[in-house]
């Protein structure tokens, strides 16, 4: 009897069987006590002439064990779960949780892109600021009511005189004093970032808030340039329709400064709830920086001329969004946050 011919069936019938019966039949049909194959084979043994009796019982032995060890891992694998029995497919399905945009960086985003369109860079600085460059340079004269501990947090102030003292930032500004000590002239940023005064905290009141500061700083610059950007800019925040209004006012870091209000994108200037019946809403401060401020990051005021405006986001996100108050953005409220599934 060829050994390896009988190997050779088992294997062949073994690639066929799917199910515990027909891999009983196999098994009796190769190791069955009665008619199995490699049985018989066994039983045979003593006919033959005792010189081969030893070599063949061995090659009949090593079949017996393999295919004993391949039925044994037949069985295994027919008794193995299947992954699709295991499911259950009458469970309900998981309720996936999208997460919803804060309405700050949802503003901030959208500012951000609006300027990135005209050539803006973002730019960044610390929030624990030096009294130069918070203060000093941008022009605020040693006994500016600002300086006051009234209205700033400070960190240290030691060493008053040198104006090294350590402040929390009251204002995004100092972002345009390290851009401009960094970089010489043509610049173009936008500086977010979260800002600190000395407020009690109440409905629209808040010692923490967000500003975003815009600087342009080039040859041949103009009040008109200004003008054109910020018209651009809060047609493209608010709707296409929107009027913009200057008013002159005083920051100590630009000459001339305008109050900029947008006409109310709500009520089209007839007066509602969001611009308190005066169909205006006052958006951001605003002016050419002042040449004093440019001397002071060593720029040349004679050659140079800049705009700078700075506004606060979350007076922005109140108005788009009808928040009635701003501490509601820090409270970390899911069924306030959850309100802002806005796709960006
Ligand atoms: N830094 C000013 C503020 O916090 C805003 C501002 C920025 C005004 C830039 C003019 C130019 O009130």
């Amino acid at each position: 009897m060829d050994i390896e011919k009988l190997r050779q069936e088992f294997q062949k019938r073994l690639a066929t069987v799917h199910d515990s019966r027909a891999l009983e039949e196999l098994r009796n049909d190769f190791v069955g006590r009665k008619r199995g194959a490699i049985t018989s084979l066994l039983k045979e043994l003593p006919k033959l002439l005792p010189e081969d009796r030893a070599a063949a019982g061995k090659q009949i032995n090593e079949l017996k064990e393999l295919v004993e060890q391949q039925l044994g891992a037949k069985r295994a694998e027919l008794e193995r779960p299947s992954a699709v029995a295991e499911i259950d497919w009458t469970l309900p399905g998981y309720d996936h949780h999208i997460g919803a945009i804060h309405p700050l960086t949802f503003v901030r985003h959208k500012i951000e892109d609006i300027f990135r369109e005209m050539g803006y860079a973002i730019a960044e600085g610390p929030e624990m600021e030096t009294d130069f460059h918070n203060f000093g340079a941008l022009n605020f004269p040693e006994d500016h009511p600002a300086r006051d501990t009234q209205d700033t947090l400070f960190v240290d102030r030691k060493e008053e005189a040198s104006g090294k003292n350590l402040l929390l930032r009251t204002h995004t500004s100092p972002v345009q004093i390290r851009t401009m000590l960094q970089h010489q002239p043509p610049i173009r940023i936008l500086c977010p970032g979260r800002v600190y005064r000395k407020d009690e905290i109440d409905a629209t009141h808040s010692p923490v808030f967000h500003q975003i500061e815009g600087l342009a700083v080039d040859e041949n610059i103009t009040f008109a340039d200004l003008k054109g950007t910020l018209l651009h800019f809060l047609r493209s925040l608010f709707s296409s329709d929107v009027q913009v209004s200057f008013r002159p006012t005083f920051f100590p870091f630009t000459e001339p400064s305008a109050d900029v209000s947008v006409s109310c994108p709500f009520c089209k200037t007839k007066g509602c709830k969001v611009c308190k019946l005066s169909g205006w809403i006052e958006i951001l401060g605003s002016g050419m920086v002042h040449p004093q401020v440019l001397e002071n990051v060593g720029y040349d005021s004679e050659r140079y001329t800049g705009f700078a405006f700075g506004l606060g986001i979350e007076r922005v996100a109140i108005r788009m969004f009808d928040i009635p108050d701003i501490r509601m953005f820090h409270q970390n409220d899911i069924r306030f946050l959850s309100q802002f599934r806005v796709t960006e």
